[in-house]
Order: C-alpha cells, then sequence, then structure tokens
C-alpha cells in the first residue's frame, strides 16, 4: 500500500489531513507534530513520500537521512523552498513540489481590511471604547471611496486587492515591471513607481523580497509620497526601510502603517511573549502606535488557505509517487 508521512502538522491543519485520507482510503497517510531533522527522518520508514512545512533550514543530513529510507518524493505545504539544500537534493535524485499559490484573497483580504481600519481610526476607536471614552472627537474616518489606492505589484493578491478596494469605490492605480494585460486594457497602470507615489492616498506592496525590491520602501520613496499617506506592507518585511517608516510616522507625513511582515520577524513572529520580555524595543514601538496595525504574518492564515496548502501538497506527493506530473513541481535544474 503506498505510503505518505506527514511532518509538522499542526492542530489546525489535522481536519484537512483526515480529509484527504478519507478521500483516499488506498493510501496510508500518518503524520506528526515534529519537524524534520536528521534524527526524526526515522519515523517516514517505510513511506513513499513525505509533506513538510518549517522554516527551519533542511540541511544536507536531513535529505541524506531521507535518502537512506528510500524516500525521494518530497512535498512541501508552502511556498519557500529557501531553507532547502537544493542541490543536495537534485543529486540524491529528489523529486520536490511546493504550493505556490493556495488563496490569494486571504492575503489581499488582510490588506483590506487593515487598511480601511487605518483610515477609519478603529484601533484609536477601540481603545477610547475599551477604556468607556464614548465620545466622537477627533476620531474622524476617512472613507475608502475617496481615496486613490496605488497597488505596486498586479499578482495573484494584488490582482485581489484591486478588485477588493474597487468595491468599497476607492480609484485603484498600478504599476507593475511587467503589465498585465487585462489590467493594461483597462488603464490601471501608471508609467513608474514615482507616478504612483505622487498620486497615492494609500499604497499597498504585493511584490516578491528579490535583492532589486529590498527597502524600496525607504526615505526618498516616502518623500514623493502624499502627506497623510497609508502605507500597507502584507508582503514581506525586507520591502520596507521600517526606521525610514517610523520617521515618516513621527513627522505625520505617514498616516498609518499596516504591517504583517517586519524586516526581523524570524524567530518573533508566531512566538508567545506575554509573559517574558519583549526582544525588539522598534517592534515594541510599531505595536504601542495607534496608527500602525501589527499581525504577526497572518494575512495567509485563514482555514481556506491551511486546507489548500494541505489538500494540495498530499495531491502533489500522491502525483510524484505514482510517477505522475504534479500540479506544482519544484524546478530543480532552474533553482542554482
Ligand atoms: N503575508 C502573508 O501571509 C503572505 C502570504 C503569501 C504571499 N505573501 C507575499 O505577497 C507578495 C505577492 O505575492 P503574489 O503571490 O501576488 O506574487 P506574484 O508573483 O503573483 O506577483 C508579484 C508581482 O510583482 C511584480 N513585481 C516584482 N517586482 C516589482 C517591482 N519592483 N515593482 C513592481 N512590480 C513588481 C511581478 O511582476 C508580479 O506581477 C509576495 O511578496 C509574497 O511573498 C505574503
Amino acid at each position: 500500500m503506498t505510503k505518505i508521512y506527514a511532518y509538522a502538522i499542526r492542530k489546525d491543519e489535522e481536519p484537512y489531513v483526515h480529509e484527504w485520507k478519507e478521500a483516499h482510503k488506498d493510501v496510508d497517510v500518518d503524520f506528526t507534530d515534529q519537524l524534520l531533522t536528521p534524527e526524526t527522518a526515522e519515523l517516514a520508514k517505510g513511506a513513499d513520500g513525505v509533506v513538510t512545512y518549517q522554516q527551519l533550514d533542511y540541511k544536507a543530513d536531513t535529505i541524506e537521512a531521507l535518502d537512506k529510507l528510500g524516500i525521494h518524493n518530497w512535498s512541501i505545504r508552502n511556498v519557500g523552498i529557501d531553507n532547502i539544500d537544493l542541490k543536495k537534493a537534485k543529486e540524491l535524485g529528489f523529486k520536490i513540489t511546493n504550493v505556490p499559490v493556495y488563496s490569494p484573497d486571504a492575503i489581499a483580504e488582510h490588506a483590506a481590511i487593515q487598511a480601511a481600519r487605518v483610515l477609519r481610526q478603529d484601533k484609536v476607536m477601540d481603545e477610547k471604547v475599551a477604556k468607556h471614552d464614548l465620545r466622537w472627537a477627533p476620531t474622524i474616518g476617512r472613507e475608502v471611496r475617496d481615496q486613490t489606492v496605488g497597488v505596486v505589484g498586479t499578482g495573484h493578491i494584488g490582482q485581489v486587492f484591486m478588485r477588493i478596494m474597487e468595491g468599497f469605490g476607492a480609484k485603484v492605480i498600478a504599476y507593475d515591471i511587467f503589465k498585465n494585460p487585462e489590467l493594461e486594457k483597462k488603464g490601471y497602470y501608471v508609467d513608474d513607481l514615482d507616478e504612483l507615489y505622487a498620486k497615492s492616498d494609500v499604497i499597498s506592496l504585493h511584490v516578491p523580497d528579490t535583492p532589486e525590491n529590498v527597502h524600496m520602501i525607504n526615505d526618498d520613496s516616502i518623500k514623493k509620497m502624499k502627506d497623510g499617506v497609508v502605507i500597507v506592507n502584507v508582503s514581506r518585511g525586507p520591502l520596507v526601510d521600517t526606521d525610514a517608516v517610523v520617521r515618516g510616522l513621527d513627522s505625520g507625513k505617514v498616516f498609518g502603517f499596516v504591517m504583517d511582515t517586519y524586516e526581523n520577524e524570524v524567530g518573533i513572529f508566531n512566538s508567545d511573549f506575554s509573559n517574558k520580555d519583549f526582544p525588539d524595543k522598534r517592534l515594541a514601538d510599531l505595536i504601542a502606535r495607534p496608527n500602525v496595525l501589527v499581525t504577526p504574518h497572518t494575512a495567509f492564515y485563514t482555514t481556506h488557505a491551511v486546507r489548500n496548502m494541505v489538500i494540495k501538497a498530499f495531491d502533489n506527493n500522491l502525483k510524484l509517487i505514482k510517477g505522475e506530473k504534479a500540479d506544482t513541481p519544484v524546478d530543480l535544474d532552474k533553482e542554482f
């Protein structure tokens, strides 16, 4: 009987593992909440493939441990493959799949909700109400329909974000280094980032974290923006020079900041510091500000997205095992 072994299955993923198992009674599915390491590889003994998801590096020793067990079909439930020693995996004949798109709506919706909350000054009002201060002024909102929303990056997530903001009635403009023909026909694109910065009341980033994009939001770009701009980063922390945004917030140039991803988030986001010293002063300051909405890289974290990550990874793994073409293979020849 075909066997798939899954690592690092969280409680919120378990129902979807069971769902897949129910739908594939001819496959033996087993799982653990432990990460895949050279030591835990042994747990997969007898399996034809493994399914994993972790930030911890998959180094040569981990990959060799799977190889020793004769396991070469490997499906990750997330997008990123930068923590895998791909050279070793290729050398040992592994086939790898990832899940590059699991729910653009999850991330786009979060960006839209948070941007709207900043415009309405909801955090300020929530804090006032919690203290039983029920006065209106001076906590007045700005309506989304009155804003020009500039979208940087019109890929999977950026496009959904554009639709949602238009649903609110905003004027949407966009910039992408590769123009989408459909969007171009509809006249969304401005010529360059400077034009987008100059015209937008809300600027939302939906681009990847490539070396060219690091700190694309910095003192210079902020200078080019409108006074009272709202900056939204639910993409990747390194896209934003956080100190520059703090300076913008301090001067009043930046009205609000939505931050789901942070330059120094690794080891901090998805950890509990409620009874411990907080390790990052700048982050603590941002969290405390009434016009900054920090979330710990949870834009993706919805039942819909988590289900897709699990189901798509198992589907991919079974295809690899059967020698079929997986839906989203990682091209090991291209990666290095
Ligand atoms: N917060 C979360 O939970 C979460 C979850 C998934 C993805 N993300 C992030 O969201 C971002 C967008 O993901 P996606 O799936 O929409 O990607 P995508 O590849 O579908 O689209 C990215 C777009 O950005 C464009 N682009 C790249 N560099 C650019 C630049 N300098 N200026 C203008 N356009 C540029 C590309 O041409 C492409 O059209 C990525 O950074 C991704 O890592 C965040």
